[in-house]
This record gives C-alpha cells, sequence and structure tokens, in this order.
C-alpha cells in the first residue's frame, strides 16, 4: 500500500486526475470503477477540466459505480446516479450505453446485482478503481461486519453512514439500504486509488494502514492488494 500525504484535497485531485486521465490516454477503452461521495468530487472536477481543454475524450471509457441506494431510481436527485451525471458523466463525453450502475429500483436490484460481477469481467475487469473511506472504514457500502464479502449484495446501512450521509438528502429521508458491490469486485480491480480528507476519517485510516485485516475495518483488506495508493490530506493522516 502505497501512501501519500498531501497539502490539500486540491493537490490530490490533481494527482488522482492525472492518473485516471493518463489511463485513459494509453487505453481509450479503459474500465474505470467510480465512487460518489464528497471525497472524489474535486478530482472529477480535474477531470472535467481536462476534457474541455480537449486534453481526454471519455467517449469509449466503460464505468461501474460501487454502490447505490435502494429504492432510488436514476431520475431521483439523491440517486448516486444523479451524482454521477451532476459531477462527471453530464459534463464530459461519457457514453451512457458503457455507465453501469447497480439499480436502485426494488424491481430490478436482485437481477442487477447478480449481473453486476459478470458484467464487469465481461468489460475485461476494472483497471482503475477509485475509493473514498467511510468514518466507520467502509468501502463502497461494504459496513463493518463479521466477513468480507464477495459480489454486490443489498445492505443495511449502519446508524453511522446514516448519519453521515443522511445531509445530502433533499426532499426526502435517506434509506436504510443500499447496493453495493462486494469487497471482492473491489480486490479484483488492477489498481485502487482511495481519498480520505479531514479529521473525521484519521481513526478509520489509521486502522485501514495499521490496524489488522478484519471486516471489522472493511477498508483494512486494502492492504493485501498489491497495487494500491492511498491518498491523505494531513489532517486525515494524523494518527499515523
Ligand atoms: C460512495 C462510497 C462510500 C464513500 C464513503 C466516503 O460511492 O462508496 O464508500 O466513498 O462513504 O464518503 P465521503 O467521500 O462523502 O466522505
Amino acid at each position: 500500500m502505497e501512501v501519500r500525504i498531501m497539502e490539500n484535497a486540491f493537490e490530490i485531485s490533481k494527482e488522482v486526475s492525472s492518473i485516471l486521465i493518463n489511463k485513459v490516454k494509453e487505453n481509450p477503452h479503459a474500465v474505470l470503477g467510480f465512487a460518489t461521495g464528497a471525497s472524489p468530487v474535486e478530482t472529477y472536477k480535474r477531470m472535467i477540466e481536462a476534457f474541455e481543454k480537449g486534453e481526454v475524450s471519455f467517449k469509449n471509457v466503460t464505468t461501474f459505480n460501487l454502490d447505490e441506494y435502494c429504492g432510488l431510481t436514476h431520475e431521483d436527485e439523491n440517486s448516486y446516479y444523479w451524482f454521477m451525471k451532476e459531477n462527471l458523466f453530464g459534463k464530459v463525453d461519457i457514453d451512457y450505453e458503457k455507465v453501469n450502475f447497480l439499480s436502485g429500483d426494488e424491481a430490478k436490484s436482485e437481477k442487477s446485482c447478480r449481473e453486476y460481477s459478470e458484467k464487469i469481467s465481461q468489460a475485461g475487469g476494472i483497471d482503475i478503481q477509485l475509493l473514498g473511506i467511510g468514518t466507520n472504514g467502509h468501502i463502497g457500502f461494504n459496513e463493518p461486519a463479521d466477513s468480507f464479502s464477495d459480489g454486490p449484495f443489498k445492505v443495511r446501512l449502519t446508524s453511522s453512514t446514516i448519519s453521515s450521509n443522511s445531509k445530502y438528502f433533499v426532499n426526502k429521508k435517506m434509506p436504510e439500504y443500499a447496493l453495493t458491490m462486494g469487497i471482492g469486485d473491489i480486490m479484483r480491480a488492477r489498481r485502487i486509488v482511495l481519498i480520505a480528507t479531514g479529521e473525521g476519517k484519521a481513526d478509520a485510516v489509521f486502522k485501514m494502514i495499521k490496524g489488522e485485516v478484519s471486516p471489522s475495518c472493511p477498508a483494512s483488506v486494502l492492504q493485501n492488494h498489491n497495487d494500491v495508493i492511498v491518498y491523505l490530506d494531513k489532517e486525515s493522516a494524523k494518527l499515523l
């Protein structure tokens, strides 16, 4: 696990966007795994800027997002699909046919979980998976548990996640359930880049990097992956 401690979120976003953009320049058909939440937003801004300057095109890229809330369709402004449209996809030349999401639509969610890992492998596997980390050590919505998951599944969100994310909900109570890629799906990505900023992440970051590998801190599993870069600001790195 390579750990890079940077001055601030802006400096992190310059490096992480370069990693993603260089991958797409090297292979325009790259497969990228995306995260939502606050952590990747600056990185997405740098990717949009690069697209606007004509430095990169995302039109042949295939994407897989980590997770989605149960009960929210693509049209719901609280959904992660909507978030990706607002923060990246709608501002670059992404081909929506190549965008993959677990379906928050209750009628489709079970099938989408069953098929997602297979879709990832049919696309050739994920070249780079972008991650954030929850204050409880979750990655995707793999909450602290007794064992590591493999494929996508429906998860009951913990009270810690509900209290961290409720503030983003507009006109609606945050769902208590979500669909998430499993730990196995995340670990099969060829390269993983994780971003954590702010003091609130310091404890989870410490456990991820220095703690024992345990499903009680799901992110600690990344110690077993051979190509992980963790980008931290000084606050999130303060216990290291
Ligand atoms: C989001 C996701 C989550 C977030 C994590 C951190 O798709 O999978 O694991 O990365 O909850 O969220 P932020 O970045 O908002 O602190």
